[in-house]
């Protein structure tokens, strides 16, 4: 953990600098730094470092108290502004206790201490998540976009989450070599997508993901989004068609609106496969209606062009028809893992666990058949069952309480 006082000495240095660079922008700010400062979609200048700022932006829950001691800080106790009596002396104290590292963690500070550090500003700015993937931002966005009933209407069938809320990351999901060889090929394909568009290739960018329940398909769909840092817009058909049944196709169309609003993003399409159930049956005709917008959509819709990247998932791939499969560009398979996959998987989720006398390899073979997700509630149950004991022993022994 970062000292108090370096964290808020650090903060603090970053809004002066800021204020001062006009050739900076919000991509440049940290994301925790960006927190306290959105405002209607944008961060204006100048940013003010006050307690409340300062808290919001390093964790830090009391800011003024953990630099008041240092030579060179102030503070307005009315307007809780933080201050530096002597700026020079700031950087100084910050670049003595500051690695190369940390500060090209911080694009604004690589950029200011460019001359004096081995530290490189277009670097720093690269590995930065953008703004435009920030939470707050895509929020307000939202918000501008969609009146007030419409916005609750349409929260209800799709879901756009911000990279910063993606907890699970590729690192945590064992993958298959044919789905990391995908994964590398589609980041490849977004970092050069300007490349991509000058020679005119253009069929890329729309992947289904096949497999059964519960074999990372949402996941690793979510944990690209978080990789790339870009949000994830995500949709499942059942919900779209069966909720409002008359407004179905201006739903579909209006899920694709949001997608290229956010973009560049993630737009991840769940069970596809109630296309081909829909198609099938002779049902009501604005389903139909619905389907031949998804599909118009999908077909409208381009990684190169409108930086949205289309992944569809299935759990029933039997189901689907010639006119579906058509729309995508790769197939990745989601099989059931294998023993060595399992192990892995075993290995991953008890990472945090101290377990005695445990043998992944052993428990892989007694697990043929289960997928990632039976693996994990396998285990949880394990865990929850290890826990109920301990507590029946204990309130055996002893006499709690509360
Ligand atoms: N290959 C895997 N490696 C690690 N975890 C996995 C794997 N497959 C599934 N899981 C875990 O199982 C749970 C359900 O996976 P999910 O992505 O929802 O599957 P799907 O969308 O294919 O039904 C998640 O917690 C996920 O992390
Ligand atoms: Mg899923």
């Amino acid at each position: 953990m970062t000292d108090p006082d370096f964290a808020v000495v650090e903060f603090v240095l970053t809004t002066l600098a800021y204020n001062e660079r006009e050739d900076l922008d919000p991509d440049d700010l940290p994301p925790s730094y960006r927190t306290p400062f959105w405002s209607e979609g944008t961060i204006e200048r100048p940013l003010t470092a006050t307690v409340e700022t300062a808290r919001q932006a390093t964790g830090v829950d009391r800011p003024w108290e953990a630099i008041s001691g240092l030579m060179f800080t102030d503070h307005d106790d009315f307007s809780g502004a933080i201050e530096f009596t002597d700026r020079s002396m700031a950087e100084q104290w910050y670049l003595d206790r500051a690695e190369d590292d940390r500060i090209e963690e911080n694009p604004v500070l690589a950029a200011t201490f460019e001359d004096d550090r081995d530290v490189n500003h277009e670097l720093a700015r690269a590995n930065n998540r953008p703004a435009r993937a920030d939470k707050a931002f895509i929020d307000t966005l939202l918000e501008e976009y969609f009146d007030d009933d419409e916005e609750d209407e349409m929260l209800d069938l799709v879901d756009v989450r911000a990279p910063e809320e993606i907890e699970l990351t590729l690192d945590d999901i064992v993958l298959t070599d044919e789905q990391e060889g995908e994964i590398y090929k589609i980041v490849k394909a977004i970092e050069h997508r300007e490349y991509l568009a000058s020679i005119g290739l253009r069929e890329i960018g729309k992947l289904l993901f096949v497999g059964p329940p519960g074999t990372g398909k949402t996941s690793v769909a979510r944990a690209l989004a978080q990789k790339l840092g870009l949000p994830c817009v995500e949709v499942k058909l059942s919900m779209i068609t069966s909720q409002y049944l008359g407004e179905t196709a201006k739903n579909v169309e209006k899920t694709f609106e949001v997608a290229k609003r956010l973009s560049p993003c993630i737009l991840f399409i769940d069970e596809f496969d109630f296309v081909a159930k829909t198609r099938a049956s002779d049902e009501h005709a604005a389903i139909k209606r619905a389907v031949n917008t998804l599909l118009k959509s999908i077909d409208e819709v381009s990684l190169i062009r409108d930086e949205v990247l289309l992944i569809g998932a299935t759990n029933h791939p039997d189901q689907l028809d010639a006119a579906a499969w058509r729309r995508f560009d790769e197939i990745v398979n989601f099989p059931k893992p294998d023993a060595p996959m399992r192990a892995d998987i075993l290995r991953i989720v008890t990472r945090e666990m101290e377990i005695v006398d445990f043998h992944p390899e052993e428990l892989a073979d007694l697990t043929e058949g289960l997928t990632g997700s039976d693996l994990r509630l396998v285990l949880r149950e394990a865990v929850l069952e290890a826990l109920t004991e301990e507590r029946t022993t204990e309130s055996d022994s002893h006499d709690h309480s509360d």
